[in-house]
């Protein structure tokens, strides 16, 4: 036997050995452990007193502290802080039977205590590098506080900027929405899960909860199964490629069958056809949430589905708890089923480590030496500049010089330490953000002025749970602002969305700026034309007015801890910007949703062309094309792309072509440009999207320098879930385009044989 093969069969030996070891551990658990005390793993409750104080003593937190005592809690959630963690995994290990640890849940979305960008920024870098380190270094942050365990990447495609979670995800496209969930998911779990830096992922809303019907946060979800195979779910295959150990199931109903009861898309699909082998676990009650859904006619119906359609721990509902043994008992369920859903629970547990030490998140020293270290806060910065988009620039107004000029910081989020750390920062320190204004003052060159301008909302909300009360009443402060424009030479206005427009539960009908800030910035405008529009916002926005009359327009996000420093150094030109936007924004909200990957339909057309009739698909009172493009964004230099070469105009199924364009930086400062690939397969069984993003190269040229771009183009990419129910390339001519953003007209075809 040569050496290779040898080698290999070692491998195999010795994983299969691994793999045996951990399921004989598994099963050698599983076999002491009681019907009560297996159904205990499948229950989740939210972390909800001072653990470290003396335990409740009434009510149903003294229930929690019973069944955590009796091992009949398998994990807990927002229970953080190693104090704290280590008290709650103390009453679960010393006090229960089987001493069988908890695992332990958060919401690491975009960071821990610090606070990174928000998803949907970090998706405008297209940098998977830096996603993959933002991801690995939260990990890092917060498993030293005790948590093993994220509700994070939220994998959900949406093209709907009504819906407030779109913060949370990569936008509206498949490919990068997949490249994005892989590496999230290897940031957090790295390549050793029992690391105490590593944790357990979770692939999420699970699923096509991001089509809720008009942008509405959990409203009803009608696709069909061309959308949600071709568009849906390929984020969550990549998240089960790159080897996430959990999921999430989601809200929403999905063409009838609420998700988490959806035994198609967990048994089938994920668990069968995909071969998951983690566990999943509801959503907030959603368990609960299906005698509203009318799908349960009670709680204990409610259980009997989910258990049925596949998920294995039950987050805050209290009805697996509760209902299962009785549910069994009545044969409504089996014990196959539990035994399942435990074993795959208790196998996460043991993949990290949890039961060599249940202790192993719990270090003090590290959570000191750790949290908000500075190689959190320069990759946090790092990703920050590369999430901005120039949206435009006008007679260069941007960068701005750094000396000699007064510039005046104009707005109700220019010193707003809090917005810029968006919605999930339930761990962070309150007004722990840099602002704009703080950003600027770090520059000593210019003469720096603040003006608030308008106040954005009535109070300060408290977070979560409370509605964002904008402030439609009060205009005190714009005369200030309009006295403070004219007479500085350059006026930066920071306008947009608080923290808390957008996130969960946080849908909005109406995508202008909010408030009187659109009024605001119309009045400085009419004193000072030189003007910087910084928007800091959670969702797309209707930015029209703006974009004719502004000079400068920068999409700056929430950007997290360090968003003030990150856009100083980009508006300073220290960092010349990269970004290019994940999601269309739209001319208006009558357009949504809309996306650039759209099908031509039966009666095409473009802007402004002259169609003959009323009879093509297009609005009477609006365009079709957004006001920018899935894909756009500028530089501060130029790029030009060279007309578009192919290797060949005929490809046979499993051969392959290559595509390729000269890139050359025309302009006068350093750049990076995201080249985008695209193709069109125009007529197949099934119709297709104008355009779909197969790959893109991130390309950095000197002023001058020109540079070959190539892409391979192969089957494997031709591939879509078609009219049979196959994911098969089919034969017939393809498109293809490379360009500065998903607008690209130019395409050259090749015949796929
Ligand atoms: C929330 C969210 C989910 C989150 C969970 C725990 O309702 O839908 O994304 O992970 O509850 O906070």
């Amino acid at each position: 036997m040569n050496t290779t093969r040898f080698v290999f069969c070692l491998l195999i030996t010795l994983t299969t050995s691994a793999q045996q070891t951990l399921d004989q551990k598994v099963e050698a658990l599983l076999s002491k452990m009681t019907l009560q005390e297996k159904i205990g793993q499948m229950n989740q409750y939210n972390g909800f007193w001072n653990f470290t104080g003396p335990s409740p003593d009434g009510g149903d937190q003294k229930i929690k502290y019973d069944h955590l005592a009796n091992g009949l809690v398998g994990s807990m959630l927002n229970v953080r802080g190693v104090k704290e963690v280590r008290a709650v995994q103390k009453i679960a290990v010393e006090k229960s039977r089987l001493g069988i640890p908890l695992i332990f849940g958060f919401d690491l979305i975009h960071g821990y205590q610090s606070v990174f960008p928000i998803p949907l920024a970090e998706a405008a870098s297209w940098d998977l590098e830096a996603i993959q380190r933002s991801a690995s270094l939260s990990a890092k942050e917060a498993a030293v506080a005790g948590i093993n365990w994220t509700f994070a990447p939220m994998v959900d495609v949406t093209r709907d900027a009504r819906w407030g979670r779109v913060m949370e995800g990569a936008g509206e496209d498949p490919y990068l929405g997949s490249l994005i969930a892989a590496a999230r998911v290897d940031g957090f779990q790295g390549d050793d899960l029992a690391s105490p830096f590593t944790i357990a992922a979770s692939a999420k809303h699970f699923a096509a909860y991001g089509f809720a019907e008009a942008g509405r946060d959990y409203n009803t979800v009608d696709i069909g199964l061309n959308t949600l195979h071709n568009i849906v779910l390929p984020p969550f295959k990549a998240a089960v490629d790159a080897g996430i150990k959990t999921f999430m199931n989601s809200f929403n109903d999905l063409n009838g069958i609420p998700a988490t009861a959806d035994a198609y898309l967990q048994r089938d699909l994920l668990k069968g056809e995909w071969g998951f082998d983690g566990f999943v676990v509801s959503d907030w009650g959603s368990i609960r949430e299906m005698v509203d859904h009318g799908y349960a006619k009670d709680r204990k119906q409610a259980g009997e589905m989910s258990v049925l359609g596949g998920s294995d721990m039950d987050m805050e509902s209290s009805i697996y708890v509760n209902e299962l043994e009785a549910l069994l008992e009545e044969k409504k369920i089996n014990i196959a089923h539990i035994d399942d859903a435990v074993k795959r629970i208790l196998k996460v547990k043991f993949e990290l480590g949890l039961f060599d030490d249940p202790y192993l998140y719990c270090n003090e020293e590290l959570e000191k030496q750790i949290t908000g270290s500075q190689e959190l806060v320069q990759a946090n910065l790092d990703v920050a500049k590369k999430s901005i988009v120039l949206l435009k620039n006008e007679n260069t107004i941007l960068p701005l010089k750094k000396e000699g000029q007064k510039i005046g910081l104009i707005g109700p989020l220019a010193a707003d330490k809090n917005s810029p750390l968006g919605n999930w920062r339930i761990a962070a320190v309150n007004n722990s953000a840099v602002s704009v204004l703080e950003g600027f003052q770090s520059y000593k060159g210019n003469k720096i002025s603040h003006a608030q301008g308008v106040k954005l909302v009535n109070k300060v909300p408290d977070g979560f749970h409370e509605e964002v009360q904008i402030n439609t009443t009060d205009k005190t402060g714009i005369e200030e602002a309009i006295a403070l424009a004219k007479e500085v030479d350059v006026v930066v206005m920071v306008l947009g969305e608080y923290g808390f427009q957008s996130g969960e539960g946080r849908s909005r009908a109406f995508l202008n700026l909010p408030g009187f800030q659109q009024e605001l910035l119309e009045k400085v405008a009419e004193v000072n034309p030189n003007i910087v529009l910084v928007v800091m916002n959670g969702r797309p926005l209707i930015l029209n007015w703006a974009s004719e009359n502004i000079p400068a327009i920068v999409e700056a996000w929430h950007l997290g801890s360090q968003s003030g420093h990150a856009i100083a150094q980009v508006l300073y030109g220290d960092y010349n910007p990269s970004g290019k936007l994940p999601m269309s924004f739209p001319r208006s909200v009558g357009q949504l949703p809309i996306y650039y990957n759209h099908k031509s339909t039966g009666r095409p057309g473009a802007d402004g062309e002259d169609m003959g009739s009323v009879f093509w698909s297009h609005y009477g009172d609006e365009k079709n094309s957004p006001l920018y493009p899935f894909g756009y964004g500028l530089s501060y230099t130029q790029f030009e792309y060279s007309p578009l070469q192919l290797s060949d105009d005929i490809m046979d199924k499993g051969g392959s072509l290559k595509a390729s364009i000269k890139l050359k930086n025309t302009g006068k400062f350093k750049g990076k440009e995201v080249v985008q690939f695209y193709i069109q397969d125009p007529y197949a069984s099934a119709t297709r999207p104008v355009k779909e993003l197969k790959g893109f190269q991130m390309v950095e040229l000197n002023p001058g320098e020109t540079k070959e771009v190539s892409f391979r183009i192969t089957e494997e990419q031709l591939k879509f879930y078609n009219a049979r129910q196959k994911w098969e390339a089919e034969s017939g001519t393809f498109y293809v385009f490379i360009g500065s953003n998903s607008a690209v007209k130019e395409k050259k075809a090749f015949e796929l044989r």
